[in-house]
C-alpha cells in the first residue's frame, strides 16, 4: 500500500523531510511552492507551483489527487498558507501535521528588541540615522519607505525589483544558508549596528543572530504570528517518525 503525501514547503526543511520520506516506497510524495523565487532551489521530489485558491482549493485539490496525508512544512511566517491547510484537512477530512520549527530564544549577550509585527519593527527605527541590516521579504520592506534617514543592506533570494523609494539603500541578492563567519564579514563590510529579523528559528538562517551576538549589535526581532494548533513535530526526524505512526496505524486499521 503507498501513502500519498502533499508537503507544503518553500523552506530547507520542507525539502530535507521530501527526501527523507522518499526513501520510503511507502510513500508518493508531491511538494508544494508557492512560486516566489524566479529559479526556486531544486527538490528531491515531484514539485508543483503556485496558489491553490483559498482553504477550499486546496481541500478540492487533496481531494481530486488522492492525497492521504497532509504535511505543513511552511516557513513560520508564513500563518495564511498553515491556516489554509487546517482548514482545507479538516473540509477534505484528509490527515495533517506540522513542521513548527522552534523560535529562536535569547542567549547571553544578545541584545534582542522583541516586536511584535513589521510595524512595530519600523516604529523601532524612529531614531537617529544608523546603519541598518533588513532581512526580510519584499512585501514586508515596503513599510521601511517612510524611515528614509537610514542607510540600509538588503539581501534577497531575488532582485528586489522595484527598488525601494529610500535614498540609501545597498542590495545584494544570495540564498543562504550562510556561516556565522560569512556574517560577521557582511556586517562588518557594510559597518552595521542594527539588524532587523523575524524570529525565523531554525538552523538555516541562525548565523546572522549568532554573528550579531559576537559583535554586539542591536537586533529588532519581529514575533512570530499565531499559528493553527495541528499535530506537530519541531524537528524533520521527529516529523518523518510521526509520519512513519501515522502510517502503522493506518496499515493496522487496514486503510
Ligand atoms: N513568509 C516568510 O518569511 C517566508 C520565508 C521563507 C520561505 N517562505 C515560503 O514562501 C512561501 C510563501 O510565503 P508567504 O509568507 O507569502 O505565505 P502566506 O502569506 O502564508 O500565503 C499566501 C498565499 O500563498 C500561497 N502559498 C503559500 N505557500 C504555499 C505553498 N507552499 N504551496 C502553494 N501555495 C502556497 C497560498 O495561496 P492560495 O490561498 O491561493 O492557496 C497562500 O494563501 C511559503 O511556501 C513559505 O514556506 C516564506
Amino acid at each position: 500500500m503507498t501513502y500519498s503525501i502533499l508537503i507544503l514547503g518553500g523552506t530547507a526543511e520542507a525539502k530535507a523531510l521530501a527526501a527523507q520520506l522518499a526513501t520510503s516506497p511507502d510513500y508518493q510524495i508531491l511538494l508544494s511552492l508557492a512560486g516566489r523565487t524566479k529559479a526556486p532551489a531544486e527538490q528531491p521530489v515531484p514539485v508543483r507551483i503556485g496558489g491553490f485558491g483559498g482553504p477550499e482549493g486546496l481541500a478540492d485539490f487533496m481531494r481530486d489527487n488522492g492525497i492521504d496525508l497532509l504535511i505543513d512544512a511552511t516557513h513560520p511566517f508564513a500563518a495564511r498558507i498553515s491556516r489554509n491547510a487546517a482548514e482545507a484537512a479538516v473540509a477534505a477530512g484528509i490527515d495533517i501535521m506540522a513542521l513548527r520549527r522552534p523560535a529562536w530564544s535569547r542567549q547571553k549577550g544578545d541584545r534582542w528588541q522583541d516586536v511584535a509585527d513589521i510595524p512595530a519593527a519600523v516604529q523601532a527605527l524612529d531614531i537617529a540615522p544608523r546603519r541598518v541590516f533588513l532581512t526580510l521579504g519584499r512585501q514586508e520592506l515596503l513599510p521601511f519607505e517612510v524611515m528614509k534617514q537610514h542607510r540600509y543592506l538588503v539581501r534577497s533570494v531575488d532582485p528586489v525589483e522595484p527598488p525601494l523609494q529610500l535614498p540609501h539603500v545597498t542590495y545584494i541578492t544570495a540564498r543562504g544558508p550562510f556561516s556565522e563567519w560569512d556574517e560577521i564579514q557582511l556586517l562588518e563590510k557594510h559597518g552595521i549596528d542594527l539588524i532587523v529579523s523575524k524570529n525565523s528559528g531554525g538552523a538555516a538562517s541562525a548565523a546572522k543572530i549568532a554573528a550579531a551576538r559576537r559583535l554586539g549589535i542591536k537586533v529588532v526581532l519581529i514575533e512570530r504570528p499565531r499559528l493553527p494548533d495541528v499535530p506537530s513535530a519541531r524537528s524533520v526526524e521527529e516529523l518523518a517518525g510521526m509520519a512513519r505512526h501515522w502510517k502503522l496505524s493506518r496499515r493496522k486499521r487496514g486503510e
